[in-house]
């Protein structure tokens, strides 16, 4: 049979030049071109595309001040990772990014460096330090690490309101003068991304499983530079070939070193021995 709906996706193009923002006009052709060709190419049925349109519909329903399905939709099938990579990399020695993730949703307390971000004592204590450097290795004080994790069950702080202080797994650090940073927290374990809802039934449909790799997330910004968001992943996690996300880069997985060290651990305030991961970020000028 003829191909008789090229006219159409050509009439729906044209209706689309008289949007003056060009930069929206060229997104909303290619949107077009290729939802179109996605219908062509898979004969899209009138049944299907109600059961998508259910589905999306559901996805926005799920979606709360503390919830965000639609990112978590876009996260898992690799879109948000697509996105952050093509404009995240700089494409030189600066620190690799990886995915924002639903949780970044509350202000993180301003802390001091040092600092326990497990509120609740619920794990395994560790110290994450290193420095925030420019690429060519000078230092940065005064550039600001934005950093959250989820405890040692797998949960944030926003998940588990009665369970865990608001903040929990949270802080606002500012660099030394010597562009250092230091702080406490839990040795974080994978976790699942939530499951409860239309993402859980299209990874149970997919036969796919939930977890990410053990990790935690970063911001760091100063000024002259673009900041960089991303994680460390604690090496030896057996999700790290499969998250659920598609967020590990191999340069982001770090050891947290079982430390035995009874000086350093009173210099840091944790209990000999301690887990310590130690790595520098590193920001491109901007
Ligand atoms: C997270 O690491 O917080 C996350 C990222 C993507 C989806 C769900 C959770
Ligand atoms: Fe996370």
């Amino acid at each position: 049979m003829p191909d008789t709906t090229g006219n159409l996706t050509e009439a729906v193009v044209d209706s689309l030049g008289t949007t003056t923002d060009p930069r929206l006009r060229e997104l909303l052709t290619a949107l077009t071109r290729h939802l179109h060709a996605f219908a062509r190419e898979t004969g899209l049925t009138t049944a299907e595309w109600e059961r998508a349109i259910a589905f999306l519909t559901a996805t926005g329903q799920h979606c709360t001040d503390t919830r965000q399905e639609f990112v978590l939709l876009s996260d898992v099938l690799g879109l948000s990772m697509l996105v952050e990579t093509i404009g995240g990399d700089s494409g030189g020695p600066a620190t690799e990014s990886t995915v924002l993730g639903p949780f970044h949703m509350t202000q993180s307390p301003v802390r001091a460096l040092g600092a326990d971000l497990d509120l609740v004592d619920g794990g395994e204590p560790c110290v994450v330090s290193g420095r925030v450097l420019a690429t060519g290795g000078t230092p940065l004080p005064g550039a600001v690490l934005d950093v959250w994790q989820a405890n040692a069950e797998g949960f944030y702080d926003v998940q588990q309101p009665d369970v865990q202080p608001p903040g929990n797994g949270r802080g606002l650090f500012t660099t030394d003068t010597q562009g250092r940073f230091w702080f406490r927290t839990c040795v974080p374990s994978p976790y699942p991304i939530p499951t409860d809802g239309p993402v859980g039934e299209l990874l149970h449909a997919t036969g796919r499983h939930p977890y990410r790799p053990a990790h935690i997330h970063f911001i760091a910004s100063a000024d002259g530079h673009t900041p960089v968001t991303t994680h460390i992943f604690v090496a030896g996690d057996k999700y790290l070939d499969s998250d659920a996300v598609f967020a590990v880069k191999e340069s982001l997985v770090q050891e947290f070193t079982e430390t035995d060290d009874p000086s350093l651990a009173r210099e840091f305030g944790v209990p000999n021995p301690f887990r310590h991961a130690r790595f520098d970020l590193v920001l491109q000028p901007s």
